[in-house]
């Protein structure tokens, strides 16, 4: 499927290095060409008429940038994140690699074309729309294929697992089984487009504070369950040519460097067909190939370029190393032809911005999330005569994430506020980046008659005398987040809570907009008449936003992460090793001097509400949770089980508007054991007073347990509670079905 228009004009040039592709199934020399022939099949013939010289060429990349020391940028070459070279002689075609999930990023300010910004991830997680998901990695993939690139490094999927992680919002939420259907539906969607993806941080990227020393420590079984079920739920759906292994380390020994993660679970259980690329700069020894990795990324970066000299040598001299040598060919060709990128090179092209801008919309429109609405305050009427718009750069647009995945807009219509910080990062990465979909020119747009007043909230004093004086009052608040950095605690940062607290004193008829790349404490919630969670709603946001505030969207996101009353509620009140740098220092064994642990046995695979729900605690916002104009009412649940749950029952919009509704299905207790699981969920849209039947079949993984002995999925024997409800601490109808014992392959 394309979601870019065929009309936009092709200029028609083609990556120098792909021009030697021949596309007939004619020529004896080059049996690959086939397209008949299985992406397996072929990537074994051209492994057979390589050179030894030849195959060390696709096992390493450049980092794609004019500046890096080391290696120049070779011609043909697309600025970017990454850039393999090809071997013309037999026709393979360069790797070219830009980031992200978001959008083709920016992030290095080395590409100024633009792109259009797709809300954050875990906005995306909290539309729980699988074809949003697809729809929008179709779309940035056709940017990518318009800008020369064949890898999008896309497919980000790590859990959030601490909700003060600075990349969450480049993720999918806290759940297994959301994070896969969404990751997987996405990295579909791209690849539909002849773009290969990535899935990554492989595994357990849960934290950015020292990301690359620490130690994330957890069983077998509880990984299994969680963070690791995510990823091999969206392998499973979305196929993607490449999975990206992580910075830091897992069970002491280093993601990119770890025979259980690569060559245990991922290769052999989960038998994935495609190569692992590393993470940039997160190769420190040559034997990590032997323990699953694929293809050494950014290669300047590292302290060597392993996978060439190092690793010609140890080939001529081992013969585990040249057995090696052509897998990791053979896996990176397979994903190559697999994804088309032979018979499909990206051709540069126009870009039809406002199309693209209208699939970003879709997803702002249903990621919002309406999480307070005292007294109907929302949707405010057409008719209110005076508004004051406070805070948020609301008078610009609307906030974005920071590091690799930066997208900026094209025309260069951001707003851009440096951040500062030491170095060349600093300098590159650290700026807020405002996207231009102003929230303020937009809710004027909604009311032109009206008097729509902005202050920059800049001294709250100021900000609540507007206030007193206008009908309602619309704060917006921000938090910045950004790769590399996590926020020290759940407070909105620069004294924004003590803006809203003056403007909801000055003013009850206050609505708070959050764009926020993670939960945030709400210190002043019960003084307002309104919030809304907007995230990073990307390229048009502020349109997505007054929509919603007037009412021509019912809001219909779905809290894809729990918002905790405190960070005492965390399974760690304190991010472990904050403040602490990356380390510098790295022993022989390639393991860091300073390296320190993160315990996540603590929660173990009960990540967010299951913590929640295993201690008993009650959060500020439960995940799942969202409100909308309208209600919904569940009823005539069935529940059948044997080997697995199929449960059914009826959704009926009873209020007076359309609207979207996501009933989530759990699982309560298993066989006698309490815990909270999400087996299900599904997203409808119903008329007022329509109805409609749902009914799904549980994966048997999410009721069973990994049993570390047998290497085996269990499901016990016994009775199953499921509750189908409005959020994980809202359940409407429950029952009950016997499950027979099984045991499923990994
Ligand atoms: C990030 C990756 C990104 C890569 C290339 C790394 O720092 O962790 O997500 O794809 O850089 O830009």
């Amino acid at each position: 499927m394309r979601s870019s228009g065929t009309a936009s004009v092709v200029l028609g040039v083609f990556l120098a290095a792909a021009a030697n592709v021949a596309t007939t199934a004619s020529d004896d020399s080059r049996p690959w060409i086939d397209a008949r022939k299985s992406p397996d099949e072929r990537a074994k013939l051209v492994v057979a008429a390589m050179t030894q010289d030849e195959k060390l060429t696709l096992l390493s990349g450049i980092m794609a940038l004019p500046f890096t020391p080391g290696e120049k940028l070779p011609p043909g070459a697309e600025l970017g994140a990454g850039y393999v070279e090809g071997i013309p002689r037999l026709g393979i075609p360069a790797l070219t690699e830009t980031d992200a999930s978001l959008g083709i990023a920016s992030a290095l300010n080395v590409r100024k074309q633009g792109a259009t910004a797709l809300p954050a991830s875990l906005a995306l997680a909290a539309t729980f729309n699988a074809d949003l998901a697809f729809k929008s990695g179709a779309m940035i993939a056709d940017e990518a294929r318009r800008n020369g690139f064949n890898v999008l490094l896309a497919g980000g999927a790590n859990l959030a697992r601490d909700p003060r992680s600075g990349r969450n919002f480049e993720y999918v939420g806290e759940d297994p089984l959301l994070a896969g259907v969404l990751a997987g539906e996405s990295i579909r969607g791209i690849q539909s487009q002849h773009i290969i993806a990535t899935i990554k941080h492989f595994a357990l990227n849960d934290q950015e504070t020292a990301r690359s020393i620490l130690s994330a420590n957890i069983s077998d079984a509880a990984a299994r369950e969680s963070d690791l079920l995510a990823f091999q739920l969206a392998i499973e759906r979305g196929q993607p040519g490449s999975v990206m292994c992580a910075y830091n380390r897992v069970n002491r020994h280093y993601a990119c460097d770890s025979d259980y993660l690569l060559n245990q679970v991922l290769k052999r259980d989960w038998k994935f067909s495609g190569w692992v690329m590393s993470d940039w700069g997160a190769v420190r020894r040559l034997d990590t190939l032997l323990n699953g990795l694929d293809q050494q990324s950014g290669r300047q970066i590292d302290k060597q370029v392993w996978f060439r000299e190092p690793l010609k040598q140890a080939a001529a001299n081992d013969a585990r190393y040249r057995t090696r040598v052509d897998e990791m060919n053979r896996r990176i060709l397979r994903s190559m032809f697999a994804a088309g990128v032979f018979e499909h090179p990206p051709v540069k092209g126009d870009i039809d911005f406002a199309k693209n801008a209208q699939t970003a919309k879709l997803v702002s429109d249903e990621g919002i999330v309406l999480l307070r609405n005292l007294n109907a305050m929302l949707p405010l009427s057409k008719s209110v005569k005076s508004i004051a718009v406070i805070g948020g750069h609301a008078d610009a647009g609307v906030m974005s994430g920071g590091g690799s995945s930066q997208v900026t807009l094209p025309n260069g219509v951001d707003r851009v506020v440096p951040m500062g910080g030491e170095g060349l990062a600093g300098t590159l990465l650290r700026k807020q980046v405002f996207h231009a979909s102003s929230p303020l020119n937009a809710i004027k747009n909604k009311i032109p008659d009206a008097q729509v007043v902005f202050d920059d909230g800049y001294y709250p004093a100021r900000a609540a005398k507007l206030a007193a004086s206008a009908d309602v009052a619309i704060v917006f608040a921000t938090q910045w987040m950004i790769e590399g950095e996590d926020a020290p605690n759940l407070s909105l940062p620069v004294g924004q809570d003590a803006l809203i607290a003056a403007v909801t004193a000055a003013n009850p008829r206050t609505i708070v907009v959050l764009e926020t790349g993670n939960p945030v404490s709400m210190p002043w919630l019960d003084a307002t008449a309104a919030v809304l969670e907007a995230w990073y709603p990307g390229a048009k946001g502020g349109e997505s936003i007054a929509d919603i505030l007037f009412g021509d969207v019912n809001p219909s996101g779905r809290l894809p992460i729990t918002f905790p009353a405190s960070e005492r509620q965390l399974p760690r009140p304190e991010i472990p090793g904050f403040g602490r740098r990356e380390g510098q220092i790295f022993l022989p064994s390639g393991e860091p001097e300073d390296g320190f642990d993160v315990d996540y046995t603590i929660e173990g695979a009960d990540v967010g509400y299951r913590w929640f729900a295993r201690k008993q605690l009650k959060p500020l916002f439960a995940f799942g949770y969202g409100l909308s104009y309208t209600s919904f009412e569940y009823s005539d649940l069935k529940i059948i089980g044997g080997k697995t749950l199929t449960v059914s029952f009826n959704v009926k919009n009873v209020g007076t508007r359309a609207g979207k509704d996501t009933p989530q299905v759990y699982v309560t207790q298993r066989a006698g054991r309490a815990g909270q699981r999400l087996i299900g969920f599904s997203k409808v849209e119903l008329a007022p007073g329509e109805s409609r039947k749902i009914s799904m079949v549980a994966d048997p993984r999410l009721l069973a347990d990994w049993n570390e002995s047998e290497l085996r999925w269990h499901v016990r024997d016994g009775s199953y509670e499921v509750s189908v409800g409005a959020s994980a601490n809202d359940p409407r109808v429950s029952g009950a079905a016997n499950l027979r014992e099984q045991r499923l392959s990994p």
